[in-house]
């Protein structure tokens, strides 16, 4: 098993969900944090509480992925010691609305488009390239079985999350003799702030999501980020599909009358 103790992990999404679960587990491994987010706030707290805990370092980033200047600009003004990243993950999402495609917004459309596809590969692009000239790196992108299949409302997340499937695959091949692994980690239905970003702030419709059954919390799949993360180097775990035990697929759950 490979020790994070030290390692850089910079993190897209940290302020909530899973990017926040992740950002606890893998300042419990001994790692250091670079933690984004565009709510700086909660970054902020979210570091001052992590690095008092495990006495590690940790710094927190204001950062919307959807925008390439302050992408690059953000991590070109890393300081030194936090400019050498060990390990990217890929997190920051959403999805917006659950309607049919010919009445859905389109404002929803570029914003789960241009944060879930163009805000994963500004990032990408940017930091890459320093684990490519290092010969050393990992990426781990959050997918989402919405990447696997397709449901009716979905369109436009699921293609998202089917193009974070296709990215990921290609960009292995691309860093293949560079010594970066890529991985994937595609959840089902996992209980964060997703439902109710997707949702508008309908906290009850988000509330319903989960109805009668226990669906994942953030940090199940951060639990599942951290394996991939310590495989030894020879290693890589190219995909991890994550559920709920009561959820066989998009479709198929099995609920608890309440
Ligand atoms: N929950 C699920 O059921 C589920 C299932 C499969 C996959 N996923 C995927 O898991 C990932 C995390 O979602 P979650 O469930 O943890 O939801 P969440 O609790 O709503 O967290 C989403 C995170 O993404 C960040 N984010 C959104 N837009 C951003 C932007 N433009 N720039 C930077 N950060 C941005 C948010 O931070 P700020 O708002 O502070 O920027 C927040 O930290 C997403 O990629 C999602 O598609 C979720």
């Amino acid at each position: 098993m490979l020790s994070l103790k030290g390692k850089t992990v910079f993190i897209t999404g940290a302020s909530s969900g899973i990017g926040k679960a992740c950002a606890e587990l893998f300042a419990e491994e001994g790692a250091n944090l670079v933690i984004s987010a565009r709510r700086f706030n909660l970054v902020e707290e979210l570091a001052k509480t992590l690095s008092e805990k495990f006495h590690i370092e940790v710094l927190p980033v204001k950062l919307d992925v959807r925008n390439y200047s302050e992408v690059t600009e953000n991590i070109a003004a890393l300081p030194e010691k936090w400019s050498k990243i060990d390990i990217l993950i890929n997190n920051a999402g959403l999805g917006r609305g659950l309607n049919k495609l010919y009445e859905d917004n389109v404002e929803g459309w570029e914003e789960m488009i241009d944060t879930n596809v163009k805000g994963l590969l500004y990032v990408t692009r940017t930091i890459v390239p320093g684990m490519v000239k290092r010969g050393s790196g990992h990426v781990i992108n959050i997918g989402s079985i919405a990447g696997h299949e397709a449901y009716p409302g979905g369109g436009v997340y699921c293609a998202t999350k089917h193009a974070v499937n296709a990215i990921t695959k290609s960009l292995r091949m691309d860093v293949l003799d560079k010594g970066i692994r890529v991985s994937t980690v595609d959840p089902g239905m996992v209980e964060t702030n997703f439902s109710n970003v997707r949702f508008y702030g309908d906290t009850e419709r988000a509330k319903n999501t989960y109805k009668g059954l226990t669906p994942l919390t953030g940090k199940d799949v951060a639990e599942a980020v951290i394996f991939c993360a310590t495989r030894p180097p020879h290693a890589n775990i190219n995909e991890m599909i994550i559920m709920p035990s009561v959820q066989a697929n998009a479709f198929v759950t099995y609920r608890k009358e309440t």
